[in-house]
């Protein structure tokens, strides 16, 4: 089934009369389940994209369908909804609170969900335990390396269980083995939990573990492959 559909979907920025075509028309099916990576040189496109297809943005023209709805039919507080019922996202900061434990950072999303201490401390401490982080519950941010916080950032991001999570270059700013491992855990975590995941990234060298890569390049997909 397809979870995303995306039809002809072109995205134009004005820089005062200066017209940049960061997206020319592009079609694609992303299943539930998928772990997809989209790669290519900086400014291919892939942050452009990956706001197009987490709803942060909308495009000039084409068609995005999300679980078979039509995104245009929604208006700005039916698309945060919708976002926030659907929805993660993983960034190259990480942005996680830093006063808050990494305990505290996961509850977050749950409790501003409305759900009660306790649970919350629960269903946090569990996802923890699932990115391997167990031990590290009442670290603040600084005291984790910058791997650990991308764990903590994940596990965020899985706790309100979304249908996709969206990683933009989620390894940009980690070492090659930090960033292998963010890879992998996103990998298990898609097959434990069968939720798809996109991210992007300018490095071939994290593509080993993909279901599907696709290439961009000057806002077109130069190759969309799908690994045995
Ligand atoms: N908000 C914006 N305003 C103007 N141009 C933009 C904006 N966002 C992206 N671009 C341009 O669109 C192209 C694609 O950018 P981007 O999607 O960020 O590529 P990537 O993430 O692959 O580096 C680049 O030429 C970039 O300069
Ligand atoms: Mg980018």
């Amino acid at each position: 089934m397809s979870l995303l559909q995306l039809r002809a979907v072109r995205r134009r920025f004005m820089l005062g009369e200066t017209a940049i075509d960061a997206l020319h028309g592009i079609s694609l099916d992303i299943r539930a389940g998928e772990f997809l990576a989209v790669w290519g040189p900086s400014g291919s496109g892939k942050s452009t994209l990956m706001n197009l297809i987490g709803l942060l943005d909308a495009p000039t023209s084409g068609e995005i369908f999300f679980a078979g709805q039509d995104t245009r039919q929604l208006n700005d507080d039916a698309l945060t909804a919708f976002r926030a019922q659907q929805i993660g996202f993983v960034f190259q900061s990480f942005n996680l609170v830093p006063v808050l434990s990494a305990l505290e950072n996961v509850m977050l999303p749950l409790q501003i969900r409305g759900v009660g201490e306790a649970e919350a401390k629960a269903r946090a401490a569990q996802v923890l335990a699932e990115v391997g982080l167990e031990k590290f519950t009442a670290s603040r941010p600084d005291k984790l390396s910058g791997g650990q916080r991308q764990r903590v950032a994940i596990a965020r991001t899985l706790v309100v269980s979304p249908k996709l999570v969206i990683a933009d270059e989620p390894t940009a700013n980690l070492d090659s083995d930090n960033s292998q491992m963010i890879v992998e855990l996103m990998r298990e975590m898609n097959r434990a939990k069968g939720v798809t995941f996109v991210f992007t990234t300018h490095d071939p060298r994290l593509l080993q573990h993909v279901d599907r890569k696709i290439l961009l390049r000057d806002g077109d997909i130069q190759s969309d492959e799908v690994m045995a």
